[in-house]
């Protein structure tokens, strides 16, 4: 089976990671979409934040990384997938993807799997170790290597917009 997981991922964390390798050994392969959400401001760019994702998923088997625009039924529908993928690390994240998924099994009978944070990532946001980076603290233990190498190198630390 096919399962998308997506997200903006500003910047991918761990916790997406995490969520990433447990999709796929559940369904086989994986398309990680980098999207937007119109009600958000991005500390990373379009551009930026699909590079993150993809040299942090380099190497897992069964795991392509794609940008996507418009709507994610769409991205469903041209990539033949089979289900849609979320991670929840609180009942607010789950009412949230609730009402996602509901949009999105009528608007074309997409199943989504809602699946529980890991409890080492239960904690860990993007906005949260966007915060953290701002404020001046180091993000090595939540971000992949290559994000936080990259974030260090581009000095992004004190330049982000809250949204998440
Ligand atoms: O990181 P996020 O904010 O959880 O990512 C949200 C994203 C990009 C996955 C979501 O906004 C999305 O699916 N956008 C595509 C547009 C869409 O399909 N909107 C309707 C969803 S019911």
């Amino acid at each position: 089976m096919t399962a998308v997981v997506p997200g903006s991922f500003d910047p991918f964390t761990l916790g997406h990671l995490d969520l990433v390798r447990r999709a796929q050994r559940l369904f086989g392969r994986v398309l990680v979409a980098v999207g937007r959400n119109a009600a958000k401001d991005y500390l990373f760019s379009a551009e930026e934040r699909l590079e993150l994702a993809r040299v942090s998923c380099v190497g897992l088997p069964g795991v392509a990384v794609l940008p996507m625009t418009g709507l994610l039924v769409d991205f469903c529908r041209a990539h033949d997938v089979d289900v849609i993928v979320k991670g929840a690390r609180s009942g607010r994240d789950f009412e949230a993807e609730l009402g996602m998924a509901q949009m999105n099994a009528s608007l074309a009978g997409v199943e989504t799997v809602v699946a529980p944070a890991s409890p080492a990532w239960g904690f860990v946001s993007s906005g949260l170790v966007r915060q953290v980076a701002r404020g001046g603290a180091s993000v090595e233990e939540y971000v992949p290597v290559a994000v936080f190498d990259y974030w260090r190198r581009a000095g992004h630390a004190d330049a982000a917009a809250e949204s998440n």
